[in-house]
């Protein structure tokens, strides 16, 4: 059978981390959170003080990329994500990206990828596609509440203008902007737990499986 494929894409903080983890472990798949490729290619220029805007530079730590090494604790951190969204508006970058994930999801028995691009780009012939969104508020508060959460403090406002800035530079750039697929399942989260997205998320997966198993 052919690799079973879900693509998780939205905006940054909107909550598809944590379904596209819970989706995984419940339809036993492989797991690739797409945003840690391109931050490990900033991190790489950050480490050395290259500037963002060396795309050659960029290509080669893109090249460097190994899904398996990509360490979490190391690129979530809050200027790497900032960075990421900077070089990946570099075409090259992203084929030389691209090309990897797609590798990745043809693994057997298939995999849960999320991103930005991936229902539009990465992965267009998925089986399932989920547009998880919430609104800009909604995102910097749940982001202020896990700051606050570990003992951090921060500025609601700032915050807000970070993720605004985040979603124009996301959605704004030529080469696969962040936006729906045309057959994408929307998920608005803003009013709604982890929880009741997983299980809205499991309805629309079961239906399509039952679907393939008559097939
Ligand atoms: O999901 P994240 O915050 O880890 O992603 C960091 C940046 O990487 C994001 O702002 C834009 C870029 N990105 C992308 O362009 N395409 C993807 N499929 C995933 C992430």
């Amino acid at each position: 059978m052919k690799p079973f494929t879900i693509a998780i894409d939205g905006p940054a903080g909107a909550g598809k981390g944590t379904l596209a983890r819970r989706l995984a472990d419940h339809y036993r798949l492989n797991l690739l959170d797409t945003g840690l490729t391109y931050r490990a290619v900033a991190h790489a220029l950050l480490q050395v003080g290259l500037p963002l805007d060396n795309v050659s530079a960029a290509e080669t730590a893109a090249r460097q990329v190994d899904l398996a090494k990509l360490d979490r604790a190391v690129l979530s951190a809050h200027a790497v994500g900032e960075a990421a969204s900077k070089v990946a508006v570099f075409p090259t970058v992203r084929r030389i990206l691209v090309e990897k994930q797609r590798e990745f999801a043809k693994t057997p028995p298939g995999a849960v990828l999320d991103g930005r691009d991936i229902g539009t780009v990465v992965c267009p012939d998925a089986d399932i596609k989920l547009y998880v969104t919430a609104s800009a508020e909604v995102r910097a508060q749940r982001r202020l509440a896990e700051i606050e959460s570990i003992g951090g403090t921060a500025n609601f406002a700032e915050i807000l203008a970070d993720i605004q800035r985040r979603d124009e530079r996301d959605m704004g750039r030529a080469d696969s902007p962040l936006k729906p697929a045309a057959d994408a399942h929307l998920l608005d989260t803003s009013e709604m737990a982890i929880e009741a997205a997983f299980l809205a998320a499991m309805a629309v997966i079961d239906d399509v499986l039952a679907k393939r198993d008559k097939a």
